[in-house]
C-alpha cells in the first residue's frame, strides 16, 4: 500500500517512473532520491535530502514576493516556469524596473552545476539564495529582514516545522529554496527517450541528422556543450564580443589576462523557451546563434580555439535546429503550479 503511494507521488514528481528511486525515511515526509541512469549521481551534502515537504515549501517561497523589498517580484518573477525558468528578457528586470546586466539562466538541472552564476562566483544553491534577495537589481532586502517577514506568518512557522522539526532560519530557508530547485530536473527529452531509452522513433530522420550536426568535428557543439548534460561546466570566451563589458570568470578571478570574457559553458536543455541567449541576451534566436559560430566569432585574443568556425547549408541549419528544439522536456513541474 505504501509503496503504491510512493510511486504515485514520483510520477507525479517527474512524470516518469522509469529513473528515480524513493527510500522511505519515515512515513509522512519520505526521502526522494533523484536518480537518472545517464546522468551522473547528484550529489547532496548529508541533511540535504528531498523530501516532499521540503520541495513544497521551497515551491511557496519560490513563488512568494515577500522576499522583495516591495513584495512585487518573487524569484519567479524571473524564472518562469513555462519558459523553463527563464524569462524571455534580454537582461532581468528587477525591483522598480531596474536593469540587471546579465540575462535569467533556466534553472533545470542545476542541481548538477558545480558552481553557480555565469561567472562560477557562487558555490552552492544554499548560498546563492542571499544573492538575489539582497542585490539591490533584484529583491533588494536585507536577508535578516526576508526571513523575519516568512518567520512572522503562522503559516510558514507551520510549514518549517513539518518540513524541518525546525524554526525559519537562514540555514531553513535557503535549504527549503535549494531543495525545491533541486527538483527542477529535464532528463526525459525526446532526445533522451532516442540516445539512452534506445527508442529510435524518438527523433525524426531531420532531428537525428541534427543531433550527428551537433556532435561532428566540423561544427564541434559537443566539445563544450558536453552531451548528456549538454554542458561541461568548464568557462570558455566563446567570441562573442571583441571588446566584453561583462568580464566574465575575470570578474571573479581578477585575472583580466586570462579570464576575460569566459563564461560558464550555458546548458542547451529547453533551449527552444530561454531566447534570447547568451549572458547578456544579445542573439535573439537559435539562427543568430548559429551563424554566430559558423562565423567563427570576434577573434577575441581569449577565444577559445574550439571555436573554429564552419560552412553550414540552409538545410543544415535547420536540421540543427530541429535537434536542439528536441532537447525539451520540462515535465518535472507540469504537476505542480505554472
Ligand atoms: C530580477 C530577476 C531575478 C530574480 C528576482 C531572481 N533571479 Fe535568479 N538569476 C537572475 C539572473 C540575471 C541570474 C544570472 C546571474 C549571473 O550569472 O551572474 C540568475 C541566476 C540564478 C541562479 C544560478 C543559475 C546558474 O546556472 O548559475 C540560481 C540558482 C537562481 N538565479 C535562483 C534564484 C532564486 C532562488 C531566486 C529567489 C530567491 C532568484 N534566483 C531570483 C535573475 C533573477
Ligand atoms: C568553446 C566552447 C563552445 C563551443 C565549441 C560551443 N559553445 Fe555554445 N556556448 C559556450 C559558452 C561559454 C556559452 C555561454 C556564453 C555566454 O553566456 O555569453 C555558450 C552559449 C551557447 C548558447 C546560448 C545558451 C543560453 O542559454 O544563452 C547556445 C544556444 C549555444 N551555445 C549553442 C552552441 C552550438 C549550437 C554550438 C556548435 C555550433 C556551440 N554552442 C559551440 C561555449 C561553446
Amino acid at each position: 500500500m505504501k509503496h503504491y503511494f510512493l510511486l504515485g507521488f514520483l510520477c507525479f514528481l517527474v512524470a516518469s517512473c522509469q529513473n528515480e528511486k524513493v527510500i522511505s525515511g519515515g512515513n509522512e515526509d519520505p526521502m526522494v532520491q533523484i536518480r537518472i541512469d545517464h546522468f551522473p549521481d547528484m550529489e547532496l551534502e548529508e541533511g540535504k535530502e528531498l523530501t516532499p515537504k521540503r520541495i513544497a515549501l521551497g515551491r511557496k517561497l519560490f513563488f512568494d514576493p515577500i522576499l522583495s523589498r516591495d513584495q512585487t517580484i518573487s524569484c519567479a518573477t524571473c524564472h518562469l516556469p513555462h519558459l523553463a525558468f527563464s524569462d524571455g528578457q534580454t537582461v532581468a528586470i528587477g525591483i522598480e524596473g531596474r536593469r540587471h546586466f546579465r540575462n535569467s539562466p533556466s534553472l533545470f538541472n542545476v542541481a548538477w552545476q558545480p558552481y553557480l552564476f555565469m561567472d562560477g562566483g557562487n558555490p552552492s544553491l544554499e548560498s546563492q539564495v542571499i544573492g538575489p534577495i539582497e542585490e539591490h537589481r533584484e529583491m533588494d532586502i536585507p536577508f535578516t529582514e526576508a526571513m523575519a517577514r516568512v518567520a512572522a506568518k503562522q503559516e510558514y512557522q507551520n510549514l518549517f516545522q513539518a518540513a524541518f522539526k525546525d524554526d525559519v532560519n537562514p540555514y531553513t530557508l535557503s535549504l527549503a529554496l535549494a531543495t525545491y530547485e533541486r527538483s527542477l530536473v529535464s532528463y526525459n527529452s525526446p532526445f533522451d527517450r532516442f540516445e539512452y531509452a534506445r527508442d529510435s522513433t524518438a527523433l525524426n530522420t531531420q532531428q537525428q541528422r541534427g543531433l550527428e550536426l551537433f556532435k561532428s568535428a566540423r561544427l564541434n557543439c559537443n566539445a563544450c556543450h558536453q552531451l548528456p548534460l549538454t554542458t561541461d561546466f568548464s568557462f570558455k570566451n566563446n567570441g562573442l564580443k571583441l571588446n566584453y563589458e561583462d568580464e566574465g570568470r575575470a570578474r571573479v578571478t581578477n585575472n583580466m589576462a586570462e579570464d576575460e570574457g569566459r563564461f560558464k559553458v550555458a546548458t542547451l536543455r529547453n533551449i527552444d523557451l530561454t531566447a534570447p541567449y547568451m549572458h547578456d541576451g544579445s542573439l535573439n534566436s537559435l539562427e543568430e546563434v548559429i551563424d554566430h559560430y559558423a562565423s567563427g566569432g570576434s577573434g577575441h585574443r581569449l577565444q577559445s580555439p574550439l571555436v573554429k568556425g564552419f560552412s553550414i547549408s540552409p538545410n543544415e541549419k535547420v536540421d540543427l535546429i530541429a535537434f536542439l528544439k528536441a532537447l525539451t522536456d520540462t515535465s518535472s513541474y507540469k504537476d505542480y503550479q505554472l
